[in-house]
Parts: C-alpha cells; sequence; structure tokens
C-alpha cells in the first residue's frame, strides 16, 4: 500500500484515481481538505475498500506516524500543499507552515518509520515529494529550459516554500540516506482544477459572462501539461526513479497566457456557442506582483533514464478539459461558493476587474 497526501486536491485525486485504476494496490490518502480539497473528486470510489481517507493535516505528527505504523506504506507521496501564487502573495503564511513545516513533518516520520524498516522493505520504501519548476525561477526568452541541474532561485513566496521542502527532501537524502524521489512539473490543467487557477477561471468566467482577468500585457509563458500526464509520470518516477534524484517533468507545450485564453474562448465558442464571442470578454488588469515572465522544462532526464513521455497534446487536453468543465456544471457550482466567491473579490478587487 501507498501512503498519498494531498489526495483530495486537483492532482492529488486524478493521481488517487489513475493509480487505482490501473492496479489494485490500496491508497491510504491524507487530507485535510482546505478550501482547495474536494472529497466529490473521489465520489468514484466511494465504497471501494482499497482507498482508504483520513482527514488530518501532513504537520500532525502523531497523526502521520500513527498511518504509517499501522498501515506500513511502501512509499510516501506528497501531494499536500497550498498551491496558488497569488495567495501566497496575499497570506505566505499559511505556505511556510503547510509548504516546508508540513514536508519537514513527512520527512521525521518517515525516517523513523524507514529506520525501523529491514530487507526489502527498508531497500524498497521510496519517499516522493511532488514539487514545481517555479523553484527555478524566471526564464528570459531566448533561456534554455530548466534542467534538474538549473540553480534554484524561487520568486513567490510559494515558490520559495517549495524550494525550501526540496531542500530538506535533499538533506534527509543525503545525511539519512532516506530513500527520498523528487519531481519538479509544469503547469497541470485537466478535470478537478480549483477555478482560482488561469484555466478553470476562464472557462467559468467565460460561460458567466464575466471579465476574463488576464495579468499584465498576458505574455507570460508557461508550459502546460494534462495532468494525467503528470500522475503518469510520477507513478514512473515511483517505480523506476534512482533515489537521491530530482525528475523534471513537462509538457514541451509552451504559451503565452494570452494564447491559452484565446484557445479556450476558441473551443467554448465551438461548443457552447453564445451571442458575442468569448473573447470579447478578455480583460487585462494589474499584473501579479514578481511575475515570473517565462517557465520551460527540459524532460530529456526522464525521458531518457524513464522513458516517460506525456500521452496528451495542447489541443486535446485543452479540449478534453473545456469539456469536463461543461459536464460538470455542479462540481464547478458547488466549488464556486462560499469561500471561493471571498476569494475572487479579494484578489481581483485590487487589480480593477471585476470578480
Ligand atoms: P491543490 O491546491 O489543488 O490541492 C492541495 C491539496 O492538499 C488539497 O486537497 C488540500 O486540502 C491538501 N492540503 C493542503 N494543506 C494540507 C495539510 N496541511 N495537510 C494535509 N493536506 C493538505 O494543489 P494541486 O494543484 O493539486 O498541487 C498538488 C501538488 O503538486 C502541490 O505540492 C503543488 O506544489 C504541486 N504542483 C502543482 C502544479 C499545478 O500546476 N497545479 C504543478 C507542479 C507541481
Ligand atoms: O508551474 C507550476 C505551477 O503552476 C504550480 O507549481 C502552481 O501550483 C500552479 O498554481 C501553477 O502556478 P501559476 O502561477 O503558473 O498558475 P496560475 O494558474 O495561477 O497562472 C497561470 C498564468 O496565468 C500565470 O502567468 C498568471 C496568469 N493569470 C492567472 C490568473 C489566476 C492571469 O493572467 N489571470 C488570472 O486570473
Amino acid at each position: 500500500m501507498i501512503l498519498v497526501t494531498g489526495g483530495a486536491g486537483f492532482i492529488g485525486s486524478n493521481f488517487v484515481l489513475q493509480w487505482l485504476a490501473k492496479g489494485d494496490e490500496p491508497v491510504v490518502n491524507l487530507d485535510k481538505l482546505t478550501y482547495a480539497g474536494n472529497l466529490r473528486n473521489l465520489d468514484s470510489l466511494r465504497g471501494d475498500a482499497r482507498h482508504i481517507f483520513v482527514k488530518g493535516d501532513i504537520d500532525d505528527p502523531k497523526l502521520v506516524a500513527q498511518l504509517l505504523r499501522e498501515h506500513q506504506p511502501r512509499a510516501l507521496v506528497n501531494f499536500a500543499a497550498e498551491s496558488h501564487v497569488d495567495r501566497s502573495i496575499l497570506g505566505p503564511a499559511e505556505f511556510v507552515r503547510t509548504n516546508i513545516h508540513g514536508s519537514f513533518n513527512l520527512l521525521e516520520a518517515a525516517r523513523a518509520y524507514w529506520d525501523g524498516l529491514a530487507g526489502e522493505a527498508k531497500s524498497g520504501f521510496r519517499f516522493l515529494q511532488v514539487s514545481t519548476d517555479e523553484v527555478y525561477g524566471s526564464l528570459a526568452a531566448t533561456d534554455a529550459p530548466f534542467r534538474e541541474t538549473t540553480a534554484y532561485a524561487p520568486n513567490s513566496p510559494y515558490a520559495a516554500s517549495k524550494a525550501a521542502a526540496d531542500h530538506m527532501v535533499r538533506a534527509y537524502h543525503h545525511t539519512y540516506g532516506l530513500p527520498t524521489l523528487t519531481t519538479n512539473c509544469s503547469n497541470n490543467y485537466g478535470p478537478f482544477q480549483f477555478p482560482e487557477k488561469l484555466i478553470p477561471l476562464v472557462i467559468l468566467n467565460a460561460l458567466a459572462g464575466k471579465p476574463i482577468p488576464v495579468y499584465g500585457d498576458g505574455k507570460n509563458v508557461r508550459d502546460w501539461l494534462y495532468v494525467d500526464d503528470h500522475c503518469s509520470g510520477i507513478r514512473r518516477v515511483l517505480e523506476a526513479g534512482r533515489p537521491g534524484e530530482v525528475y523534471n517533468i513537462g509538457g514541451n507545450s509552451e504559451k503565452a497566457n494570452i494564447e491559452v485564453v484565446q484557445t479556450l474562448c476558441a473551443v467554448l465558442g465551438e461548443l457552447r456557442p453564445a451571442a458575442k464571442p468569448y473573447a470579447s470578454l478578455i480583460s487585462y488588469v494589474k499584473d501579479r506582483p514578481g511575475h515570473d515572465r517565462r517557465y520551460a522544462i527540459d524532460a530529456g532526464k526522464i525521458r531518457g533514464e524513464l522513458g516517460w513521455q506525456p500521452a496528451e497534446n495542447f489541443a486535446g487536453g485543452m479540449r478534453k478539459t473545456v469539456e469536463w468543465y461543461l459536464a460538470n456544471a455542479e462540481w464547478t457550482r458547488q466549488v464556486s461558493s462560499g469561500e471561493y466567491q471571498q476569494w475572487m473579490n479579494a484578489n481581483y478587487e485590487a487589480r480593477g476587474a471585476a470578480a
């Protein structure tokens, strides 16, 4: 069995669903159910004995130690995090607590557990930290993509908190020999993404006839990866990655934000025609402070060493994503109420955009 943290969030829930679709190894899923965690993502697993959900905090030493003792997992995959850059700018404290201290707590608990293992259980154990390309900082237009050897230069409180955790993971391997793996992935999109992030936010605002906020000049570049591909990359690293190593995961799909937004408007126009073109809702707003200009991933290591490649391309992934949001209006209605409205007001009023 494996222990997954943050498995009720966007990528974590896609991972749990993919894991149990591809095999029968049970998953213990530890998630605090913050605003970003949603058990509805895992509705299809109701009554499935292979999925054990535990509501709790990765920063709770007793709980994590107890779960490791009780379930004896062969791996721990840490997705749990505060994940939104804009939230980290408005309130960084929770990012320090969960992303840094929570990861530290998992490492400490895993170290104690692993110390007590023997034989194959010990040599086979893995601690996989799910990290981000944002730890590498910002690229200029002509810079080479990030490699695993690129120096860390995090620019937002979110990126800095993820970088700090990555350093602790590295140190636990180097100092204590804990068999760690780290993946640094580019921007994900797909089903179950909370609508604070660009792609679902554009889809929902467009459908509601609200302004589509584009930060700055809209020319910041991200490398987009369909979430199922990120999950398959993590499974592959868990299966065959070398302990202590870092693997970059990317979609080979660099796009300027405005291109992403225009693509979404065009796909929506085809699938849900409206009186006015959706693109007429695009509204340029005040930029994100410290906004990284460009991210790009060189995924040569995971491709060469582990034979992993994305299965989905940008056009196909975008269409699937729009189709999913159109087919799951109840999910989006549920997550868009309450806390989400407060967030939209807090983030967008200050930018001069209607929330
Ligand atoms: P998300 O915000 O959608 O989900 C995070 C999950 O973690 C939620 O279910 C939340 O309830 C849970 N959580 C938060 N704090 C917790 C705590 N203290 N204890 C237990 N659970 C807690 O995030 P996501 O987009 O699914 O990202 C998952 C991981 O992947 C994060 O570590 C993120 O840094 C990383 N990542 C994300 C992307 C992306 O594009 N979304 C890209 C690369 C890496
Ligand atoms: O690169 C990986 C990272 O991708 C992950 O580590 C983060 O968890 C994830 O949130 C994502 O970070 P970004 O900041 O790149 O994602 P976001 O969806 O917030 O923004 C994508 C781009 O779109 C970014 O350049 C900012 C811009 N943007 C975002 C929002 C929410 C807008 O122009 N308007 C918006 O309203």
